[in-house]
């Protein structure tokens, strides 16, 4: 069967992993988490959890998926034949299933929001007297139940195409087009009057409010970000050649995720300040914020209010998109595996069930929190937990080295592998439990 697998172009699994990493996490979550943390020592926390805390975690998950070039459940039983393994594996991809749910929902907002802007622009209502997204969304009656249906279809459409035709091909075209999108809202953001107090803000560390649950916080978010513990790693480093370097690739993946994140804090905090609105608002930052400052935007100049707002929307559906897709293919690779199903008939059965669990999750608020809340603080930390210990406690170490090095032939991995077997044994796992303990209280 190994033969038969699918597997990237030496480019695409870069571009889609970091398409994995990049997404609403990076321009909805992290520039509200910047804002209710201290701004500059909620980053200073971020970056040093990222590269100390999440890039072994990273790396630990590709090495289980290329070792044993198998979906997150079999991967586990190829490597630990005979071993409950393989059912913290499918914890992973519950996990992986339950985001791919709430994350369509925002996702549907994301469309519906561009939708909008192409069409009619958005009315001036100041985000303190909105009615917070969800109640904004509820108004909207069947509109974002739809607006959800389609863009969950259109992220399956993708994955039946396949690894290489599919989602290679769409990460290709798509993440330069982020990049431009992005970098072109910064210039224009930090144009704006008034941006350089949202600068001052993004860049004065504010210690004082970087509470305990800020620091957990700020690991949640580098592995949310990263896209760690759900089996997204180790599916897509199935498909990954074994003449790839794993830690190059880890390593370019971190860099484009972080510099995302911040360069989207360049562009969210600017135009809030600008707008005269509050930074800590949280999670209706990106949808409500946003949309009010694109609005006085288009009193003065209609047709600037609405390119501007085509394009941040845009980014972040594309954003969206190369995530979500990532999510989908866990659970899809699974069933195909597991079930001998054909690629279409096993992406139809993951549609028909996240469309359901997200038409729960955009209806009821509390079953959207419910499902963001354990995904990201149980089923994540779980995940990153089960793959650091299995390659350090349960794999061979030679078998580990012989990933990481690829078979002797890197010569800096070769260098770095007993600091990085160090840290995966005995660094990380209490390191996780503690912040995972810490989530809890
Ligand atoms: N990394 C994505 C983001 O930052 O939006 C979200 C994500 C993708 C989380 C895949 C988890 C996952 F398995």
């Amino acid at each position: 069967m190994a033969a038969s697998r699918e597997h990237f172009g030496r480019l695409g699994v870069i571009l889609a992993l970091a398409g994995s990493a990049i997404g609403l996490g990076n321009i909805w979550r992290f520039p509200y988490m910047v804002g209710e943390y201290g701004g500059a020592a909620f980053i200073i926390v971020y970056l040093a959890f990222s590269f100390l805390i999440s890039l072994p975690a990273f790396v630990a998950e590709s090495i289980i998926g290329r070792r044993a070039r198998k979906s997150t459940y079999d991967a586990l039983e190829t490597l630990a034949p005979g071993t409950p393994w393989k059912w913290l594996g499918l914890v992973a991809v519950a996990g992986a299933f339950i985001i791919t749910s709430f994350y369509s929902v925002v996702g549907g907002w994301s469309l519906d929001f561009l939708a909008r802007s192409v069409v009619r622009g958005f009315d001036p209502v100041h985000p303190e007297e909105a009615a917070g997204i969800f109640g904004l969304m509820t108004a909207s009656g069947i509109e974002p139940l739809l607006a959800h249906a389609l863009f969950l279809g259109f992220n399956c459409m993708i994955i039946v195409l396949g690894v290489k035709k599919g989602i290679g091909r769409f990460s290709k075209i798509c993440m330069p087009l982020l990049f431009v999108l992005i970098v072109a809202m910064m210039f224009f953001s930090l144009s704006l009057p008034g941006a350089q107090a949202g600068l001052d803000y993004l860049l004065t560390p504010d210690f004082s409010r970087l509470t305990p649950r800020g620091i957990a916080c700020a690991l949640g978010q580098s592995f949310f970000s990263m896209s760690i513990g759900m089996g997204v790693v180790l599916t897509y480093s199935s498909y990954m050649k074994k003449s790839q370097n794993i830690l190059g690739t880890s390593v370019l993946t971190l860099v484009f995720d972080v510099m995302f994140a911040i360069i989207a804090g360049f562009v969210v905090m600017p135009a809030v300040f600008s707008a005269g609105l509050a930074p800590e608002a949280g999670p209706s930052l990106v949808f409500e914020g946003i949309p009010y400052i694109f609005a006085q935007m288009s009193a003065s100049s209609p047709l600037l209010g609405r390119t501007v707002a085509v394009a941040f929307f845009l980014t972040i559906l594309i954003a969206a998109v190369t995530s979500e897709i990532s999510m989908i293919e866990v659970s899809v690779s699974m069933l195909m595996e597991r079930l001998g199903w054909t690629r279409r008939r096993a992406t139809t059965a993951i549609f028909l069930a996240a469309l359901l669990l997200g038409c729960w999750c955009s209806l009821r608020s509390g079953v959207f929190a419910f499902c963001d809340y354990v995904s990201s603080n149980w089923f994540m930390m779980l995940g990153a937990l089960a793959f650091t210990v299995f390659v350090g406690w349960k794999m061979d170490r030679a078998d580990v080295r012989d990933e990481f090095t690829n078979g002797g032939k890197l010569k800096l991995a070769s260098a770095l592998f007993s600091a990085f077997h160090f840290i995966i044994k005995y660094l990380l796992p209490p390191a996780i439990l503690v912040i995972f303990l810490t989530n809890l209280l």
